[in-house]
């Protein structure tokens, strides 16, 4: 198995990587972080060895005993980056690269004060998954090869450094202090994670706490108080939480995701903070990983939806578990809804919309959608409908247990489907959900008459039927949600007057809801709303949510200038994944 990972350059053939010890020093003004790991190596090794590297900065790399190992950059794709090929001296069991990393790293978003909730000290945060964790330590960056690790994280001392690992103390010295972290669970390394700031905590149950900015930490416990109920469904679903911790950690508005599943450290988007609990999905989705995803990991970037499918499947049954089987349907609807939009902009028949990809000379980041989540998902609900609930959880225990801190093929996955519950594959028609592309017709239909209302009512927006004002509060914010994405995405001035006057929607605290009304009122060129788009253009670098808006403005021409005025204006503070995937949008 030379090169089985079209995303890393490393070969199965040669020596594998065990535990990272990393020592680094975050600089905010230069934006680097500089030190040194230490690789450890399964067994005393001889030989080429290719690392994954990115951008970095490379002084030295030697063996245990100090001597040099040769090595050179020997080759560079613009998705794979830099292969690193080392040659072992006999006996290598630790090799020490000493380092930088780029101020443009992928992984690493450095903000401003500005930028965060107490405008007085800088930010930093991580993002690895799927593949730039090379971009901040050397390593086979393949989820294949799982690592422990070790990290002392030297920091300027009123900031706080957080890991996806356990806490093993810290100490203060010359104005600056020494976080340091053990992890002794074997994770891939899109699970590194590292993030530093003004950072308080709050306890929300035996297992859990919330780390925010001092000035966010109150809401945040609150509006994530429930944590410690989920825990205990996910457990029952899969079997016993492995992590030791499930702490969250509320980040700056710039995180380009609404949630990160760091092992024993959840990153979370504030945007989740709506004051009324109705984004704790978001938490769920992200715990249930602590089992899909973190226990059992997807081998490749092409084996992704066994990492979303089941995890989103896995939510659902959590939620529905909490606040029962009526909001899980709504919710679910909502997604759907979602989905086709993605599939719509892929168009029929791309390779985009299969569960099992082949992405070799693809950026996973430019064809992120949710094919993986939501078709995955329909995916395992007709499995579980096929034989029965009971069956099924028997077979997810069976799943986790069996392959906990592996990382899985999807052929692995479907011969261990075949061996536990022969034939439900064929019967399923898996085939046409796994290996092409589009939707199955043999969905399973959710049969929620709430949903059927509300789409009546949306249908019948041109023919002048509309919501009676005093729906305003009566409906969810899912039912909300639910009936914007059914409207058309244009409409006339006094039609956007109506909606916005009568519903107050460009005040909403739930961005779900904020934003699909803001992306019909931006792509209907609807004056008033225009500075709210651009606050929320300015302020939050959550894909999920920038990409509709941006979209939305380039359906006409005055929203194209305003487009690329606001983006030339503010792009300079998003994260560097969300600046890219923006600026191909504006391109087109
Ligand atoms: N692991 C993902 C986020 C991710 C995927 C980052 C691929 C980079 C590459 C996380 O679990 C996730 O799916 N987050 C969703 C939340 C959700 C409820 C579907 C998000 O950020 O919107
Ligand atoms: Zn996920």
């Amino acid at each position: 198995m030379p090169r089985f990972d079209p995303h890393s350059w490393c070969d199965g053939d040669q020596p594998r990587q065990r535990h990272l010890d990393l020592d680094l020093t975050v600089d905010f003004d230069a934006r680097t972080l500089a030190g040194r790991v230490r690789i450890h190596l399964a067994d005393p090794s001889e030989g080429p060895l290719d690392l994954d590297g990115r951008d970095l900065v490379i002084e030295s790399v030697k063996t245990q005993d100090g001597a040099d190992i040769a090595w050179s950059v020997a080759e560079t794709e613009a998705v794979r980056g830099d292969r690193l090929r080392l040659d072992l001296p006999t006996g290598t069991d630790v090799i020490e690269i000493v380092y930088q990393t780029a101020p443009g790293a992928l992984a690493l978003g450095w903000l401003e004060p500005q930028q965060t909730a107490g405008g007085e000290h800088p930010f930093l945060f991580s993002q690895c998954q799927p593949i730039h964790a090379r971009t901040m330590v050397p390593c086979q960056d393949t989820p294949r090869h799982r690592v422990s690790y070790d990290a002392a994280i030297n920091v300027p001392a009123p900031l706080r450094a957080v890991m996806s690992a356990g806490d093993a103390g810290h100490e203060e010295s010359d104005g600056r202090s020494t976080w340091r972290f053990h992890m002794p669970q074997a994770i891939p390394t899109y699970l590194l994670a590292l993030a530093v700031g003004n950072l308080a905590k709050e306890d929300l149950g035996p297992r859990s706490c919330v780390y925010a900015e001092p000035e966010t930490l109150e809401k945040s416990a609150w509006e994530f108080a429930e944590v410690d109920g989920m825990i205990t469904s996910a457990e029952k679903l899969f079997g016993p939480y492995e992590w030791d911790r499930f702490d969250l950690l509320v980040m700056p508005p710039a995180f380009p995701y609404g949630g990160m599943e760091n092992p024993r450290l959840t990153f979370l988007t504030p945007t989740l903070i709506a004051g009324d609990r109705s984004q704790v999905n978001v938490v769920a989705h992200e715990l249930a990983h602590s089992w899909t995803g973190n226990l059992v990991t997807n081998a490749t970037m092409n084996d992704f939806w066994l990492n979303e499918g089941f995890t989103v499947y896995a939510e659902r049954r959590i939620l529905e578990e909490i606040y029962g089987a009526e909001y899980a349907d709504l919710q679910g609807v909502v997604r759907r809804n979602a989905l086709q939009v993605n599939l719509d902009q892929f168009g029929k028949g791309s390779e985009y919309t299969r569960l099992r990809t082949d992405l070799a000379g693809v950026d996973p980041d430019e064809v992120y959608s949710l094919v993986p989540y939501e078709k995955g998902a329909q995916f395992v609900l007709l499995l579980e409908d096929a034989v029965g609930r009971p069956r099924f959880d028997e077979f997810l225990l069976d799943y986790i247990k069996t392959f906990r801190f592996q990382s899985i093929t999807t052929d692995e996955f479907l011969e261990f489907l075949e061996l536990k519950l022969p034939g439900v594959y064929m019967q399923i028609q898996g085939p046409r959900w796994v290996e092409e592309p589009d939707m199955p017709d043999n969905e399973l239909p959710i049969n929620a008459t709430k949903v059927e209302k509300l789409r009546e009512l949306a249908a019948g927006w041109n023919d002048g039927a509309r919501p009676d004002p005093s729906l305003r509060d009566e409906w969810s914010p899912t039912e909300w949600q639910l009936y914007l994405q059914d409207l058309p995405r244009q409409m006339g001035d006094a039609d956007c007057q109506w909606l916005d006057e009568t519903f107050d929607l460009t005040k909403q605290g739930n961005y779900e809801v904020l934003v699909e009304w803001l992306t019909i009122a931006a792509g209907s060129n609807y004056g008033p709303v225009m500075p709210r788009v651009r606050e929320v253009l300015t302020d939050v670098g959550r894909m999920k949510y920038l990409k509709p808006l941006y979209l939305a403005l380039m359906t006409h021409d005055e929203g194209k200038v305003f487009a690329r005025e606001v983006f030339a204006a503010v792009s300079d503070s998003y994260h560097p994944l969300s600046k890219g995937s923006v600026a191909g949008m504006l391109a087109g």
